[in-house]
């Protein structure tokens, strides 16, 4: 193989295993080059976008705009563009070929899917804006309390007490979100190591259950719990498995009128160790049912609110059951109750 055909060969090589779509085009606009992403970007087949020229590319009037820029004027140009009929983002860039003298012969475009990096920074601002606006809903109240006290309030005993209890129980909200919030990011970022050890989904039950005892008697419940004999153990972090099952537990509390009944139940399907657990409380409508485990999501606000509740608590129960490998579920009917399950794989 001579030296030219040989660095033709590696040139090819290159371009086809490149994950961005690259074109080069003649000084005429028209295409010379094109590799496989390319072509798949512009979903055609291979070797047909040889030869054609942009204004026989309709569907790409932002990079034929580009491109015509780029031959005139010899300067660099950046931009995203959708790409019809795909719904990616991508960002293009072209640059100008320049020959030895200093002309414009051609130019080259690259260009990169950067959908996911665009979702991922719109989640995050989603995310950033709704924390600010969970935090700055108890600081509103807060700060409208003192502010009748300090005017006045603050005389009248009984008034002082009850603006003083709200404010108590709104600093507690607060920082309940705040945790909530740490334990979400430390998951997320995975930077809490999981310590994975085998476990007794019974003992972790039992211990949750001991830790709820004083909500479960102030709201006189009945909890009842189910499981298999010599359930199989789990391989899991006990602080994490405690914690969904403390969020499940917290949930059919609150979410169940006094003197109501709630049963956890553990046993074996498909090699996994499930747990449930079932109130005969409010239950959740059926649009409801498949976003309750988003974050902040509440079926109504201000009742989760008056709960203390801050929307994250499903969100964490998925984040962690997931993270150990398994499934989270909800059952529903309106007026007669929930069932939540957690599946982590069996030893
Ligand atoms: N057992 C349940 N019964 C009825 N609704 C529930 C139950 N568990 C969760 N929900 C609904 O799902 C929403 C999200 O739950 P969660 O993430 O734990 O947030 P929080 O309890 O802080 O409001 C709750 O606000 C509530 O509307
Ligand atoms: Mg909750």
């Amino acid at each position: 193989m001579n030296k030219l055909n040989q660095d033709k060969t590696i040139m090819n090589s290159v371009l086809s295993s490149m994950a961005e779509g690259v074109l080069v085009v003649d000084k005429n606009s028209q295409i010379i080059l094109a590799n496989k992403t390319a072509e798949n970007i512009f979903l055609v087949r291979e070797g047909v976008l040889l030869g054609k020229t942009f204004s026989e590319l309709p569907d790409y009037a932002k990079i034929r705009s580009m491109v015509g820029g780029v031959l005139k004027t010899g300067k660099d140009v950046f931009a995203e563009t959708l790409i019809r009929p795909h719904t990616q983002i991508y960002r293009v860039h072209v640059a100008p070929i320049n020959g030895s003298d200093g002309s414009i012969d051609g130019a080259v475009a690259v260009i990169h899917d950067v959908t996911d990096a665009r979702n991922f920074d719109k989640m995050r601002s989603e995310f950033v804006s709704n924390v600010s606006h969970e935090l700055r809903t108890p600081l509103t109240s807060i700060k409208g309390f003192v502010e009748t006290l300090l005017d006045g309030a603050m005389e009248n005993n009984n008034l002082c007490r009850r603006f003083l209890t709200i404010i108590d129980s709104e600093t507690y909200r607060l920082g309940r979100l705040i945790e909530d919030l740490l334990t979400l990011s430390s998951i997320e970022s995975q930077e809490r190591p999981m310590y994975l050890m085998p476990l007794c989904m019974v003992n972790s039950v039992i211990n949750v259950m001991n830790i709820m005892g004083p909500q479960i008697s102030d709201k006189c419940l009945r909890v009842d719990y189910i499981y298999e004999p010599n359930l199989a153990y789990i391989n899991a972090d006990e602080d994490l498995v405690n914690q969904v099952l403390i969020n499940l537990l917290d949930n059919a509390i609150k979410y169940t009128p006094r003197k109501g009944t709630i049963t956890i139940r553990s046993f074996v399907q498909n090699r996994r160790v499930i747990t449930t657990v079932t109130d005969t409380g409010m239950g959740i409508s059926r649009e409801s049912l498949p976003r309750v485990f988003e974050r902040f999501y509440r079926v109504d606000k201000a009742r989760s609110r008056d709960r203390g509740g801050t929307g994250l608590g499903l969100s964490i129960v998925k984040h962690i059951v997931e993270a150990h490998g398994g499934e989270v579920r909800v059952e529903s009917e309106v007026g007669r109750g929930s069932t939540f399950g957690a599946s982590f794989i069996a030893l």
